[in-house]
């Protein structure tokens, strides 16, 4: 949980008034995960993810490539996108062999786990870093400079060897390098493109405020609810007036099913010093109009007790005029209600 850091960064991303300005790097990666039971069997996952949303999914029994969102293809044709795909496969088959050949040596120990990762960043001034890396056992072993693969510091004897073999492949080497510093640029330029209308689309949040009780006496903790919202840059804040509460922390921001996000701010406070207290939601979709939730509004008292008077005291007229009536006339209860019973018997007192 980043907690306190996360209101001052996002603030800090959230400023910029062109739509098309971004603050921080974007990121297009690919994942690949193979899990090696033993020595014949193995499984193996692929995924392609625009930031923090995945677009595209591959997995080694069928091979071929899904993709999750109708613009995951970028700007690439169906037959770019097959070569794309056989390189995949050619890659993974060609990585088994060698793993499998050089299990022993590089002490590798079944069951053990691969991980290569590798893609593009794009950087808010325009320009483009590649990279890719690859793990043992979740452990990072090896990185792609330029076009060949480095042992990483923790790589050990593990990361030269492996390094050594896979530095002897120089056409794939020279793919790997023209993937990550040519392919994948123009891929990820082309999706921005594509999924214009869903990457920049602006929704508002909801929210709401709960309470529950909090261990330790005669405290409550305040829970700000804020969902639905996207892009994920927020900024919300426990206020009292003007002032922001140092207290406030921040959940993890959670996904929604639908891309939005999901946020919670607690603020742990005596049950006796609640007034006052409100939850200041600013995002760039309320385009300057934050929302502000109190806690217990200044007037909402006031009008607690007239929505529940109101109705009492009408009942209670009613209900005296009817008795008086009975009382008078013997009349049996009417259905009518208590005000036009009251207008009624004015109108019968005057005539
Ligand atoms: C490898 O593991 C699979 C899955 O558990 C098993 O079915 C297979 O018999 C194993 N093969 C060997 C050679 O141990
Ligand atoms: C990559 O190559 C460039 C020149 O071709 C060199 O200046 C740079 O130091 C190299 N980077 C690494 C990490 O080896
Ligand atoms: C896709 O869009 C990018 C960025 O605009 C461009 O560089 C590239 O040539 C386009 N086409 C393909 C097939 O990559």
């Amino acid at each position: 949980m980043l907690y306190l850091q996360i209101p001052l960064l996002a603030v800090l991303l959230a400023g910029g008034d062109n739509e098309d300005a971004f603050q921080e790097p974007i990121s297009l990666q690919a994942n690949y995960i193979s899990y090696l039971y033993n020595h014949s069997w193995a499984r193996s996952w692929g995924s392609v993810w625009l930031g923090e949303m995945q677009i595209q999914g591959w997995e080694s029994n069928s091979g071929s490539i899904t993709f999750l969102q109708p613009w995951a293809k970028s700007n690439f044709s169906n037959k770019e996108m097959k070569i794309v795909e056989k390189l995949v496969h050619v890659a993974h088959v060609q990585l088994l062999y060698n793993l499998r050949n050089h299990a022993s040596e590089w002490k590798l120990e079944y069951p053990f786990e691969i991980q290569i990762t590798g893609g593009c960043e794009l950087h808010p001034e325009g320009h483009m870093v590649g990279f890719s890396q690859l793990a043992y056992e979740g452990s990072e072993v090896l990185s792609f400079q330029n076009s060949s693969w480095v042992p990483s510091l923790k790589g050990g004897t593990r990361g030269q060897q492996i390094g050594k073999v896979l530095n002897q492949r120089i056409v794939a080497n020279k793919m790997t390098h023209r993937m990550i510093s040519n392919t994948c640029p123009r891929f990820l330029l082309g999706l921005l493109d594509a999924g214009k209308a869903d990457l920049q689309r602006q929704v508002k949040p909801e929210a709401w405020l709960s309470t529950r009780p909090n261990p330790g006496p005669d405290h409550l903790l305040l829970v700000c609810h804020v969902s639905g919202f996207y892009p994920k840059p927020i900024s919300v804040m426990w206020m009292r007036g003007e002032q922001a509460q140092q207290g406030s922390q921040l959940s993890d921001i959670l996904r929604n099913a639908d891309g939005t996000w999901y946020l919670q701010v607690f603020l742990d406070v005596e049950a006796t010093k609640t007034s006052g207290l409100s939850c200041r939601v600013t995002h760039s979709s309320l385009e300057g109009q934050d929302i502000i939730l109190y806690l217990d509004h200044p007037n909402s008292k006031g009008w607690i007790i007239l929505a529940v008077m109101l109705p009492l005291l009408l009942l209670l007229t009613g209900l005296a005029f009817w008795l008086k009536k009975r009382w008078t006339h013997c009349e049996p209860p009417s259905t009518l209600l208590p005000l036009e019973r009251f207008q009624r018997s004015r109108d019968s007192t005057h005539t």
